[in-house]
């Protein structure tokens, strides 16, 4: 059973390759978060492997993926295997001791970890990478999945494979708040003229936060997946004065169908 969140198909690209290799199945984060208010409960089968594979956002994992934790309830676990793969666009900080620290919460514990390099998405601050970039970051990311894949199939315990980057204790104690207190907003997000109304926006959204009234309109809450300005197949949608130069990113692995939330 495999618990994916992901914006623009990096995370789901590596969650489909890592379910399809170990048989596990896969659930959306996001399309569960949408569906219902209070406790999620699942059933495993005998031995079931869980995983959680989602993107690093400030070095530290999207909100709507520890919320999602918080209100996870698994019926028959058994010190079950548990693994988590964190996307990123370079390193991720102390994310998987946070995830950890959320799952003990939970009775449960990881037994493995690893960081993927995949292209980089965040275009408020930085761009995505060149094509050149992009494509090494694509076949590099596909070996190191094939590492993973064994790791997991065989189910090694204590394996952490993770790239955390210069000072990962500031990067996640003091630089992951403040993108969750200050960072994740919507008020800036805008659309142009080239706007056609055509909703992708609106059904990629993990948080369900756009609704589509000729233009699409913002609501409050969010997570910073990053999907609608980044998904938009006009290039309309801008987030302040800082995207119009920036180039957009979707995993080209993946189709926007199997991005959309509904
Ligand atoms: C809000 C936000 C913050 C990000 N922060 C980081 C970061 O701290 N470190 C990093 O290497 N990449 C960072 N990235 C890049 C993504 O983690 C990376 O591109 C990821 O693979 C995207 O996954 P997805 O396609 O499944 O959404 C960030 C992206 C976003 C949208």
């Amino acid at each position: 059973m495999i618990f994916y969140f992901s914006g623009t198909g990096n995370s789901l690209d590596a969650a489909k390759s890592i379910g399809e290799y170990n048989n596990e199945r896969l659930i959306s984060i996001a399309k569960e978060m949408n569906k219902l208010d209070g406790e999620f409960s699942y059933t495993l089968g005998e031995d079931e492997t869980i995983g959680f594979i989602f993107p690093v956002y400030a070095w530290g994992p999207p909100k709507m993926v520890l919320k999602f934790i918080e209100r996870l309830k698994i019926d028959n676990y058994k010190n079950n295997y548990t693994f988590a793969v964190v996307t990123c666009g370079e390193n991720i900080g102390n994310t998987i001791g946070i995830l950890q620290k959320h799952l003990i919460k939970k009775n449960m514990k990881l037994d493995s970890g690893f960081s993927l390099r995949m292209p980089n998405n965040y275009i408020i601050i930085g761009d995505v990478d060149s094509k050149s970039v992009e494509e090494k970051k694509l076949l590099e990311a596909e070996e190191t999945l094939k590492n993973i894949n064994n790791i997991v199939k065989e189910r090694k315990v204590g394996v952490f494979q993770v790239v955390k980057g210069f000072m990962p204790g500031v990067l996640t104690s003091i630089v992951n708040p403040m993108f969750n207190k200050y960072g994740i907003n919507t008020k800036k997000f805008y659309v142009n003229d080239k706007c056609t109304g055509c909703g992708i926006c609106e059904r990629v959204c993990n948080t369900k936060t756009i609704k589509i009234d000729k233009k699409p309109i913002w609501g409050k809450d969010c997570t910073q997946c990053l999907a609608c300005i980044n998904l938009c197949p006009v290039r309309a949608i801008e987030y302040g004065k800082g995207t119009h130069n920036k180039g957009r990113y979707k995993n080209p692995n993946i189709s926007i169908n199997e991005l959309e939330n509904i």
